[in-house]
């Protein structure tokens, strides 16, 4: 399943009135099968203490539950609020290993103009595994699920502004 399909799926999910929390979980399950070069796929969110936590993933565990803005890939990606593709990360001087086999790794934001939600991390053991329209199609997954996060965080205003 691929991109298009992916939000598809999530949106059905959304409609039957599911968590973000379990969308974000079945977003990352979807994904990590949608291809056999994802060896390691997660979500890691932003809070406002500007620390990424490590939510949703498939793959081994990892050290790196949170993650400073600044530092590693990730923390580069929201220092920098762009997306980046690492075709050799022995070739990054700030790299943070999550596994020994990783050999590439993309990072791609969920985030609606400058604000940014969350983002999906995905490893690969395979070098320059993450071709353009792979990208594209993380990029469609990730858009989607920014929409995911407004609309959430529209009816918690909603919710508070009925409460008040
Ligand atoms: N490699 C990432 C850390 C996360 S693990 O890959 C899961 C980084 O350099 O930020």
């Amino acid at each position: 399943m691929w991109g298009a399909k992916i939000c598809q799926n999530l949106s059905e999910l959304q409609n039957q009135g599911a968590s973000l929390e379990e969308i974000l979980s079945k977003a990352v399950d979807y994904l990590h099968k949608s291809n056999p070069r994802f060896h390691w796929t997660g979500i890691y969110e932003l809070f406002p203490d500007n620390v990424l936590r490590l939510g949703p993933f498939i793959g081994a565990p990892t050290d790196h539950v949170f993650i400073a803005v600044g530092k590693g890939v990730c923390g580069t990606a929201v220092a920098e609020k762009r997306n980046i593709n690492v075709p050799d990360v022995s070739k990054v001087s700030n790299y943070l290993a999550c596994s020994t086999s990783t050999k590439s790794e993309l990072v791609v934001l969920i985030r609606r103009g400058e604000h940014i939600f969350a983002q999906i991390d995905i490893d690969s053991h395979e070098y320059d595994a993450f071709d353009p329209n792979t990208v594209k199609q993380v990029e469609q997954l990730a858009d989607w699920l920014a929409g995911a996060y407004l609309r959430l965080s529209q009816s918690l205003r909603a919710a508070s502004n009925l409460n008040q």
